[in-house]
Order: C-alpha cells, then structure tokens, then sequence
C-alpha cells in the first residue's frame, strides 16, 4: 500500500514537471511525437500523381466492380431485350400491398397517364394533340406481357415511348408494373 502511495505521488509529481516544462507557453506547438503520417502529402483528385503506375491520382475501380445499392440491368433497350427481360426478371414484391398499389398508382398518374390514359386504353391528353396514342394497355398484347418485360418497357422505352428510367426509381418501376395489373383486371 506504502509502495502504491509513493508511486503515485512520483506518478502526479511527474506529471506536474511535464505541464511545467511542455505547457509553458501556448504559443508553441505541442511536442510531436513521432509524427510519421501525420502530415501526408494530399493529392487532388484530378491531379498527376507519383506513386501509381498509371500516373493518376483518382483510380478507376476494379472491372466488374459494382457500386453499393447499384443493382446493373444487364439488358440491352430493343424489344427482343424487353422479351429477354420478360424471361428472366420477376415482381420483387407483394403484388397486393395496398401501400404498394398506391404508390404504383400515383407514379401511373404522373408519368404515364398522360399518354397511356387514366384507364390505360391509349387515350391521354397528348394523344389528342399529335403524339402517336399508344395501343391500349387492356388488349391482349400488353396482357400476355410479363411483369419483367414491362418493367424493362418502362426502363429503357418502346419503339414510339420514351424512357423513364430516370424518372422513376427502380422499386417504382416495378409498382407501377403492378398498378398496370391492377388496370388491366378490368375488361377492355
Ligand atoms: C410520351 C407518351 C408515353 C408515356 C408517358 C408512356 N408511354 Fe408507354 N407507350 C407509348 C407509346 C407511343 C407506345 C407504343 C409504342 C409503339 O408501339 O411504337 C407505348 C407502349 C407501351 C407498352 C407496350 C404496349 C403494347 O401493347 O405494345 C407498355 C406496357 C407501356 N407503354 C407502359 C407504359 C408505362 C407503365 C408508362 C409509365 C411509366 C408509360 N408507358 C408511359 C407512349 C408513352
């Protein structure tokens, strides 16, 4: 116990004499004690660089690399890709969320209900104006359609329908898939 009295008074005494002697004067830096990388040497992004065999400091990522949250469509944007995707893209949700059929149905609204109609039968507003109406969405063609391949058609555009991949988020693509089933319930 003595022992441990004594040490720590040499412990806090010791601290004293390094205050005194490093906290000085405020002016000066602190000691640097073994400073190493500290102070590295900052690169721009765009610039030159040195210490890469390719000379440049931003690097491309590795081939095959995929950003996180990034899911690739590897699908080309002809209608034989669509028929493609039909086969090997499925409804990644519950079909009958009602929160889901909302969400599908307001995205309808905003993007496609403009020419595809609120029923979907190829009357909206623009076909009344010259853009070429879209055969409607009831008939047999766009039923016997799958999911994936109306997913893609709304990806990448039709023929005569422009696309709206960057418009609409993927997980909205896909609602509005489902709202375009929800439609398509009622006869034409
Ligand atoms: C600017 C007008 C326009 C908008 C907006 C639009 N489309 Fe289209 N869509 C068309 C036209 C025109 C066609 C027919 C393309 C052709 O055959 O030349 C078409 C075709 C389709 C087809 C294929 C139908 C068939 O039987 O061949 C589907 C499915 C479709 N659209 C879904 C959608 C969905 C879902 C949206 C909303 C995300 C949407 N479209 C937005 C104009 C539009």
């Amino acid at each position: 116990m003595k022992k441990f009295i004594v040490l720590t008074i040499f412990f806090v005494a010791g601290l004293f004499v390094l205050d005194q002697i490093l906290g000085q004067d405020p002016n000066r830096r602190n000691l640097d004690f073994s400073p190493d990388m500290a102070q590295s040497v900052a690169h721009k992004s765009e610039s030159p660089n040195p210490y890469f065999v390719n000379g440049q400091t931003q690097q491309n990522p590795v081939p095959g690399t995929i950003a996180r949250g990034f899911k690739p469509l590897p699908f080309g944007s002809s209608v034989e890709e669509s028929v493609r995707a039909g086969e090997q893209l499925f409804y990644p949700f519950d079909q009958q969320d009602p929160a889901d059929l909302e969400r599908g149905k307001r995205m309808y609204q905003i993007y496609c209900q403009v020419c595809h109609g609120a029923g979907g039968q190829g009357d909206g507003p623009v076909t009344k104006r010259g853009y070429p109406p879209p055969p409607s969405l009831l008939l047999e063609n766009a039923r016997n359609m799958k999911d994936g391949q109306i997913f893609h058609i709304i990806t990448n555009g039709y023929k005569n329908m422009p696309s709206y991949r960057s418009q609409i988020e993927r997980r909205e693509r896909w609602l509005t898939v489902a709202y375009v089933r929800k439609l398509q319930e009622i006869q034409p």
